[in-house]
């Protein structure tokens, strides 16, 4: 038995929670890909531009019945039911059951179920599952990240003026006008910018050298956590800025080579609170 194992149930090995994190991936993922066949019904949360669709609400509700089956001692914190469970579990889950729920409601592919399993307040193991392209990319602490199979090694060392950028834009309007302004001034200084919409995804995306750079905040932990430990596992270095490690406020990612030029223009250009 390990430190974080519980007496009356299974082991807390990261390697036990990643393995059922990808079953629970896969299972979530099917079952949006079938709502979403069968028209979605769309509500509003905290703007006119942030959508929650019944198909939302469904996944993340088969994830916590799932959770609460298969670990019932443990705690979750899910984007659309908000925390449940004992407060002093030593293991709790972060589900966001749809990241990139604009994209899923358009019909746009890039969207993906995120699931993260902490010990201690530790991400130890990470799942993130595009159920449109099959592709499920994980982690576990310390043992590299993974997508089919096949170990990520991370963003690609180019020139910051070369480098192409991830970022995304929150659902607050007088946020979002400080984030694009924030935007178009790293803009002039990078390669170029996607805004693919799945903060999960574009984590994802750089593990697997498909991006160079990323930065967004502020965050729910339900977006980052999964995407930020296969970030971190690929080889990435990743900071929350001002001395800061990568959190709610701000995840920014890159080459560790590009990483100190990266994050020190991004902290001149006050992109470490963007808050107010
Ligand atoms: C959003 C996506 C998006 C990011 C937003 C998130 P949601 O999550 O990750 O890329 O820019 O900040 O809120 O609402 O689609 O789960
Ligand atoms: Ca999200
Ligand atoms: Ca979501």
């Amino acid at each position: 038995m390990t430190d974080g194992n519980r007496p009356d149930g299974p082991p807390d090995e990261p390697a036990e929670l990643l393995e059922l994190a990808i079953r629970l991936a896969r299972q979530a993922g099917a079952l949006a890909l079938r709502r979403r066949e069968h028209g979605l019904s769309v509500a509003t949360k905290s703007s006119a531009t942030d959508v929650v669709t019944d198909a939302d609400r469904a996944v993340e509700e088969l994830l916590r019945a799932e959770l609460a089956e298969h670990r019932p001692a443990d705690a979750v914190l899910g984007e659309e039911g908000g925390a449940a469970g004992p407060a002093d579990s030593r293991v709790r889950w972060l589900v966001d059951p749809i990241d990139g729920t604009v994209n899923f409601l358009l019909g746009l592919p890039q969207y993906a179920v995120s699931i993260a399993a902490q010990i201690d307040g530790v991400t130890v193991a990470g799942c993130v599952h595009n159920p449109v392209s099959g592709e499920l990319f994980s982690a576990s602490r310390g043992g590299g990240a993974y997508l089919a199979g096949r170990q990520l090694t991370g963003p690609r060392l180019v020139p910051l003026a070369e480098a192409v950028l991830a970022t995304g834009f929150g659902y607050d309007q007088q946020l979002r006008a400080r984030q694009a302004q924030l935007a178009a001034r790293v803009l002039a200084r990078v390669g170029n910018l996607r805004r693919l919409g799945s903060a999960a995804l574009d984590l994802c995306f750089l593990a697997a050298g498909r991006l160079d750079l990323y930065y967004e905040g502020p965050l729910g932990e339900w977006d980052y956590a999964a995407g930020l430990l296969i970030v971190q596992e690929s080889g990435a270095a990743t900071s929350g800025l001002a001395g800061r490690p990568a959190g709610g406020q701000m995840v920014a990612a890159a080459h560790p080579e590009l990483a100190g030029e990266f994050f020190a223009l991004l902290e001149e250009l006050g992109a470490d609170d963007l808050s107010a």
